[in-house]
């Protein structure tokens, strides 16, 4: 599929499923060619759930000028009923969504930990040098967009350089990459090192967006390559196994039961509210019997009145004041504030025998 037929394509779509939602001016633009293909996506989410369509909105709004356009993100905040906030705090996580305008190539070197120690970074460094772009930069004459990427989940066949995120050029080096990037800017087609024929990156958002990838070879389903069963062949080559294994051992889908026990955690947890229980009765016994003695066999069950008896044993007359409480029990002795501020912000009470500053 071209530009040109997925411009089509997106056409019938909008003039199938017009429904007359209104669009703001920004965003109104956007809705006359991708509302169609928009609606298809809406369809695949639960009533009440569509605004988890939002990332493949924003893929599909890439169809159209490359990257995420203040209109795209209108066009995306319309159709959901969210706010342009939300929809911009998505589009700015994720680095597959771009805010600035792309070539038609997106070439993405892998310079993570595999790819790096095998050459990544020096594929990266020619490309730059001979493309003249650093990273999320695109080349003057508006084909190839420059970045280094994280691991690309292909690190057998390490290092990797991907055109709008399909393998293009596996085991990379420095001159392969820059042969390939070359032929793109001629306009030539490339062969890449498996899978289907290079698309443009707008053909490719419309697919990340979620409809179906018409390239022939496009959906992997070939037997693991070489790289990728190198390890196993090594291990065979060795004489290498794991105790035990067994190739033929089948894939149960669910949990088989075991008997539930509890883990270190709750086992501890166990023994710390034991031990807290434990001390906590021998201090209410020893409580108790203190309590006994002094009250010479009188024993209430209430606990703050327990506590006074403790404090006035004879409960013959209320405790008086000591002689100078006022000195040491500070703020504590301030009356609370009674409005939930702590004791002792109360206002304090004017001296009499003080004159006021105007009276001086
Ligand atoms: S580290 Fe490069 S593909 Fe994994």
């Amino acid at each position: 599929m071209s530009d040109t037929e997925l411009a089509g394509r997106l056409r019938r779509t909008a003039e199938k499923n017009d429904d007359g939602v209104e669009f703001s001016p920004a965003a109104a633009p956007l809705a006359e060619k991708l509302l169609g293909a928009a609606q298809e996506i809406l369809a695949r989410y639960p009533a009440g759930r569509e605004r988890s369509a939002l990332l493949p909105l924003l893929h599909l709004v890439q169809t159209e000028d490359g990257f995420v356009t203040p209109a795209g993100v209108s066009f995306c905040a319309e159709i959901l009923g969210i706010n342009k906030a939300q929809v911009g705090a998505v589009a700015t996580f994720y680095t597959m969504y771009k805010r600035r305008p792309t070539g038609d190539y997106l070439v993405s070197v892998c310079t993570n930990t595999l790819c790096n120690v095998l050459g990544g970074q020096e594929v990266y460094d020619q490309l730059t040098e001979h493309l003249g772009v650093g990273h999320n930069e695109t080349t003057a004459d508006g084909k190839i967009t420059l970045e280094h990427a994280e691991c690309l989940a292909a690190c057998d066949y390490a290092p990797v350089v991907t055109v709008n995120y399909d393998f293009t050029v596996d085991q990379a080096t420095p001159d392969s990459a820059v042969e390939m990037v070359d032929k793109l800017r001629n306009g030539e087609q490339p062969t890449p090192s498996r899978g289907a024929r290079i698309c443009s990156l707008k053909e490719m958002q419309f697919q990340l967006a979620g409809f179906a990838d018409p390239r022939e070879g496009a959906v992997g389903d070939g037997v693991a390559g070489a790289p990728t069963l190198r390890g196993v062949r090594l291990a065979q080559e060795h004489g290498i196994a794991v105790a035990g294994f067994n190739l033929d051992t089948p894939i149960t889908t669910t949990k088989p039961a075991r008997e539930e026990q509890p883990g270190k955690v709750a086992t501890a947890v166990q023994a710390v509210k034991a031990a807290v229980g434990t001390v906590a009765e021998k201090a209410a016994e020893k409580a108790g019997q203190v309590g006994d003695r002094v009250n010479a066999g009188k024993k209430t069950e209430d606990p703050q009145i327990r506590t006074a008896e403790l404090r006035n044993p004879t409960a013959s007359e209320p405790a008086k004041p000591e002689a100078n409480a006022g000195a040491t029990t500070g703020v504590a002795g301030s009356a609370p504030a009674g409005d939930a501020k702590p004791a002792g912000d109360s206002p304090r009470t004017p001296d009499p025998t003080r004159g006021s500053e105007e009276e001086k």
